[in-house]
């Protein structure tokens, strides 16, 4: 089958997920698919990429990106067509064949958050991971956190604030974060990759927090820090109507960083480990399993997730889950599968396939 392997984006994840397309088309299987690379640019331009692993490494100096080529990739006219063409700069048209599926490894808004599966959805092109409702629901904090306490899944105590609420009132938003207790994390609701995040000791502190927050997004989270070990599950959707798995636990291990900041997870800072398996206890794998599944089946999740865990001395919350996590090969979802007994390789074949099904 045909692959486009579709990455970059507007987003401010964009070189995250350039860099886990770099590892997508070092490993995908030629002998299975042919892939067809298009990227996206910063401004949302779609060019027709290099095939090449290399220029899309994850290097901590000079993170990797797509840059305007010049080409246009255009998509189908929609109804049965499904041949996808390029424009040459030279304004010469080429066609790229019948595409049959697309490998959408975008992060954030714009890719991650139900708008390009809108897209393919009304074009009829077949897609891996989620769709509409389950990307459109956990792109957005806020939203998420409400469906999965309505499901009975335990979540951390928070409050939402717009930049004109606080510009509106910000006592009684100080309010709010104070009944939360401190520490608290102010995040963006719609981020990811930590950017935008910051993690508040002091009321003095809340302020600078917002800003750094608002300037990713108008609505912000201020979530109560739920001190315990941070552990992740990787799910993958059943095939043809199977139950849905959970890979092996993996953890976050902090020594020195104060939390899993976007230093500590793409830029080689130091103070913070990937580990899997987590070293816990049968019955902590199980529990964590079941309520990964669970978290995933209360967003209508679809393909694959990365379900994030607080686990406390006598309880399990979910953080959140990425409905397209870190997909690099040093990334936990796929470091999950791997200790699960999958290759990378044949995790991105049974991604592929689930959609094609
Ligand atoms: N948003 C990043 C890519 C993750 O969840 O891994
Ligand atoms: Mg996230």
């Amino acid at each position: 089958p045909a692959v486009v392997v579709l990455f970059g984006g507007r987003s401010s994840e964009h070189s995250i997920s350039s860099a886990t397309a770099g590892g997508v088309l070092r490993a995908i299987s030629r002998d299975r698919y042919r892939v067809i690379p298009v990227g996206i640019t910063r401004e949302g331009v779609f060019v027709l990429e290099d095939d090449d692993p290399d220029k899309f490494a994850l290097d901590a100096d000079r993170l990797p990106e797509v840059i305007d080529n010049g080409t246009r990739v255009l998509w189908p006219e929609g109804g049965a067509d499904r041949s996808l063409r390029v424009r040459r700069p030279d304004g010469t048209l080429e066609e790229l064949g019948a595409v049959d599926v697309v490998l959408p490894i975008l992060h954030g808004v714009h890719g991650e958050d139900g708008t390009v599966q809108g897209f393919l959805d009304t074009l009829g092109i077949p897609y891996a991971g989620g769709g509409v409702l389950d990307s459109a629901l956990c792109m957005d904090k806020h939203f998420m956190k409400i469906v999965l306490q309505a499901a009975g899944v335990p979540v951390a105590p928070w409050a939402t604030v717009t930049r004109a609420g606080w510009d509106r009132d910000a006592t009684s938003v100080r309010a709010d974060a104070a009944a939360l207790g401190l520490p608290v994390f102010v995040k963006p609701a719609r981020g990811g990759s930590s950017v935008g995040v910051s993690k508040v000791s002091d009321p003095a502190e809340l302020e600078e927090a917002l800003q750094l927050a608002f300037a990713e997004d108008e609505k912000v989270l201020i979530e109560a820090a739920i001190v315990g070990r941070e552990i992740e599950v990787a799910i993958l959707e059943g095939r043809r109507g199977a139950a849905s798995r959970a890979s092996l636990p993996g953890e976050i291990v902090l020594t020195t960083r104060e939390f899993y900041d976007f230093e500590g997870k793409y830029l080689g800072g130091d103070g913070a480990d990937v580990v899997c398996p987590a070293d816990l206890s049968g019955a902590e794998i199980a529990a964590v399993q079941a309520l990964g599944i669970r978290a995933f089946d209360a967003v209508d999740g679809r393909g694959l997730a990365r379900v994030d865990f607080f686990l406390t001395a006598d309880a399990v919350y979910v953080n959140e889950l990425n409905t397209m996590p870190g997909f690099t090969p040093i990334s936990m979802f796929p470091k999950c599968w791997i200790a699960s007994g999958m290759t990378y390789a044949e995790l991105i074949s049974e991604l592929i396939d689930t959609a094609l099904e």
